[in-house]
C-alpha cells in the first residue's frame, strides 16, 4: 500500500469513527477496502451483519442490492454506498412489474427469489434466499407447492439437482460468472492435478462444471471450506476478489482463477477514495419506500429464520 493510501485509510477510519457508522464489504471488494471494513463476507453474512448492527450510519462497499438489503433491514438508519453506479447484471434482469407479470401465470406459487434482487423483486418475493441457504430454504416449502425461482437460473439449477425439487426458473444469469468456461477448467485441472476444483452455484457452466468439482458452494463456504481443507491447492470458480481473502488467509496454500476475466465491474467501482467521499458528504443514500422495505423485509426475516433458527431476534413471518 503507498503512502497516500496509508493516510487515506487513516482518514477513513477517523471519519468512520465521527460518523458512528460501520463498513460492510462484500468478498469480491478490492483487497484495501476489505481490509478496512468492520465485517467483510458474503450476502448472507452481510444481510445478519447489517440486521444487527447499531451503528447509525451503515457505509456499504458491495453492489446495489446489498445496500438496499441493508436499507430493509434498518429503517430510519442512514445506508450509503460510495459508487451509486455499482449494480448488478443478473439483479437488473427481473423487475417487480415482471415478477408480478410471472406470478399471475402461476396462481397460489411460492415465490423464493435469489438476494441478488432489486428491493421491488424482494417486496414481490415469499422468501429471499442466498447461495448459502438455498437448499434449505427450498426444502422449508411443503413439497406440494409449485416454486418460482429467480432471477439465477443456474443456482436455481444446483437446487433442483441437489433436493430433487422441481421449481420454475427464470432465465437470469450474472455475466462475470458466465466467464467460467468448462473447458478452461479440464485445462487447469491437468495442469495442476493436485488442485481441488471449488465453484460457485452462479457459473455459467454450471452443468458441465459442476461433475469437475469437488466443492459447489458460496463464496464465504469457499474461504471456509479452502482454509480448512488440508489441500494444499485450488482451482477458484467465481469471482477474481475473493483470492485476496482466500490468499490472506491460507498464504501456505496456491489459489488458481477459474478464469482471470471473472472480475465484476460493478464491484470494483467502489474505492478508497470514493469510501472516504461517502463518509466525508454522506452519500450515496440508498432508500427504500416504507411499503416495500416492510415487504420486502418479511421474506429476508423468514430466509433468516431458516438459515439460523432462532439466531434472529425477531419472529418469523408466516407465508401468505
Ligand atoms: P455470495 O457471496 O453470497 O456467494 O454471492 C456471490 C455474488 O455474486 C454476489 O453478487
Ligand atoms: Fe452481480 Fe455478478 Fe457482480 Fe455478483 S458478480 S454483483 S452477481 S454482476
Amino acid at each position: 500500500m503507498t503512502d497516500a493510501d496509508k493516510a487515506l485509510v487513516e482518514e477513513i477510519l477517523r471519519l468512520k469513527r465521527e460518523r458512528k457508522a460501520v463498513i460492510l464489504a462484500h468478498n469480491y471488494q478490492r483487497g484495501e477496502l476489505q481490509d478496512l471494513a468492520d465485517f467483510t463476507g458474503d450476502s448472507l453474512g452481510l444481510t445478519q451483519a447489517a440486521a444487527r448492527t447499531d451503528a447509525e450510519v451503515i457505509v456499504f462497499c458491495g453492489v446495489h442490492f446489498m445496500a438496499e438489503t441493508a436499507a430493509i433491514m434498518n429503517p430510519g438508519k442512514l445506508v450509503l454506498i460510495p459508487d451509486k453506479e455499482a449494480g448488478c447484471s443478473l439483479a437488473a434482469m427481473i423487475s417487480g412489474e415482471s415478477l408480478r407479470r410471472w406470478k399471475a401465470e402461476h396462481p397460489g406459487a411460492v415465490v423464493v427469489s435469489y438476494i441478488n434482487c432489486t428491493a421491488d423483486v424482494k417486496a414481490e418475493s415469499d422468501y429471499i434466499c442466498t447461495s448459502t441457504n438455498a437448499l434449505k430454504v427450498v426444502e422449508a416449502i411443503p413439497p406440494d407447492r409449485e416454486i418460482l425461482f429467480a432471477p439465477d437460473q443456474f443456482l436455481g439449477t444446483w437446487v433442483q439437482q441437489r433436493t430433487g425439487r422441481k421449481m420454475h426458473l427464470w432465465p437470469g444469469y450474472c455475466h462475470v460468472h458466465n466467464r467460467i468456461d468448462t473447458e478452461v477448467i479440464k485445462g487447469l485441472k491437468a495442469e495442476h492435478p493436485a488442485a481441488k476444483f471449488v465453484m460457485h452455484p452462479e457459473c455459467g457452466c454450471l452443468t458441465s462444471c459442476m461433475p469437475l468439482a469437488d466443492k459447489v458452494l458460496s463464496t464465504e463456504g469457499i474461504l471456509n471450506h479452502c482454509r480448512q481443507s488440508p489441500d494444499p491447492e485450488f482451482i477458484v470458480g467465481t469471482e477474481v476478489g475473493i483470492l485476496h481473502r482466500l490468499r490472506k488467509e491460507s498464504p501456505q496454500k496456491v489459489f488458481f482463477p477459474a478464469a482471470e476475466e471473472a472480475a465484476c465491474e460493478f464491484m470494483k467501482l467502489n474505492t478508497l477514495e470514493k469510501l472516504l467521499w461517502s463518509l466525508q458528504d454522506l452519500e450515496y443514500k440508498v432508500i427504500v419506500p416504507e411499503e416495500t422495505a416492510r415487504k420486502a423485509r418479511r421474506a429476508i426475516e423468514r430466509m433468516l429464520e431458516i438459515s439460523d433458527p432462532g439466531g434472529y431476534a425477531k419472529k418469523t413471518v408466516p407465508v401468505d
